[in-house]
């Protein structure tokens, strides 16, 4: 068992000693979780074969779900992938630091338990000043899995990273919530034209509008190309209903026959029209703003699962912009549930 240290990061603060401190836990080959805007990682050298195994052991994560190499630069990138099509390059200009994720092909140097043996390899520069810096100083590549217990909502905060995984890591970089709140988008830039293969913190209308059309995948194109998303995601130890945007009737129904089943309930809602419905006490109301919606949702999952109800019933959303990797996330949620 290890004891988890947790440092803290203020913006506008610089922490030289904290950094310094992630760094060398880095290179001895130990787990530090760092924050990102989209979610925390699990961070650890991604050429480290005893650390990026520790990793899966830490999630309880299955083998055959390939990691992302976090960099800090083109540059850096180039130590871990082969070739890239210009529509990735263009991608890469554009968008990173940000919440993309590239599928490119590997390099021979990246161990294959990183990418599960497939000869692709995910690489993404995250757009947070603390990773950022700590990439910098590594000089290197750090994997970094959403820092979770395999299955359950990714983290929006430290403490999330820390309910679901003290004393399993070293570390907690702890810079505050997150301000995306769903993690990157993973485009395969292998195929022309390139296939998303998991909606995120970037939309697929920002994608095209600067390289056309993307691939319209199926469920089993998307599986072929990224085994790991046949695992259960997201979901929260409570069932999941999703319930349709601001439709008061469904919602009265839904709810009268979990009640007259004498189940414990809590509802996530936005709209006037379900907000004002006296449900249960567990009732979480969330902002009607999608983007503030996304970076609360996963945080409202697991503070209802804390509270111990059988049932949420969650009000949907429109499925445009981050609304879009909102909804992929709750009908995943919902399915497994
Ligand atoms: O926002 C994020 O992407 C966060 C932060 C920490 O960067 N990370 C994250 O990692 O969400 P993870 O491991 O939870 O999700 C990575 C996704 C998985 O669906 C995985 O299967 C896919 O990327 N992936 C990784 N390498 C791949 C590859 N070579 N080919 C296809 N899919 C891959
Ligand atoms: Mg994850």
């Amino acid at each position: 068992m290890t004891t988890t240290k947790i440092i803290q990061f203020t913006a506008g603060h610089p922490n030289p000693e904290g950094m310094k401190t992630a760094v060398s836990v880095l290179r001895a080959g130990g787990l530090v979780a760092f924050p990102t805007e989209t979610v925390y990682g699990l961070g650890a050298d991604a050429l480290n074969i005893d650390a990026v195994q520790k990793v899966f052991e830490a999630k309880g994560r299955p083998s055959d779900n390939p990691l992302i190499v976090h960099v800090a630069s083109l540059e850096i990138a180039w130590h871990f992938m082969s070739e890239i099509s210009n529509k990735g390059i263009n991608l890469a200009k554009r968008f990173w630091p940000g919440p993309l994720t590239l599928i490119v092909k590997r390099k021979l140097i990246v161990p294959d338990i990183v990418t599960a043996g497939l000869g692709t390899v995910a690489i993404r520069i995250p757009n947070h000043p603390v990773t950022l810096e700590l990439l910098k100083y590594f000089e290197g590549g750090i994997v970094g899995p959403s820092a979770n217990i395999s299955g359950r909502p990714s983290p929006t905060s430290a403490e999330h990273v820390y309910y679901d995984l003290h004393d399993r890591i070293d570390l907690i970089l702890d810079a505050g919530p997150t301000t995306i709140g769903m993690e990157s988008t993973v485009i395969d830039v292998t195929s022309d034209p390139p296939a998303i293969l998991r909606i995120g913190g970037l939309n697929r209308e920002d994608i095209e509008k600067e390289i056309g059309n993307t691939l319209r995948t199926s469920a089993q194109e998307i599986l072929r190309r990224s085994p790991g998303t046949r695992h259960r995601h997201y979901a929260p130890q409570a069932h999941v209903i999703l319930v349709p945007q601001n439709d008061r009737e469904t919602f009265i129904k839904q709810l009268s026959t979990l009640k007259k089943d004498g189940k414990n309930i809590g509802a996530i809602t936005y709209s006037e029209g379900l907000n004002t419905i006296d449900v249960t006490k567990f009732h979480l109301i969330l902002s009607s703003s999608v983007q503030r919606y996304a970076q609360n949702i996963f945080h409202a999952l697991r503070e209802l699962d804390s509270l111990a109800v059988d049932y949420i019933l969650i009000e949907s959303v429109e499925e445009k912009g981050i609304g879009a990797a909102v909804m992929d996330r709750l009908m995943k949620a919902a399915q497994n549930s």
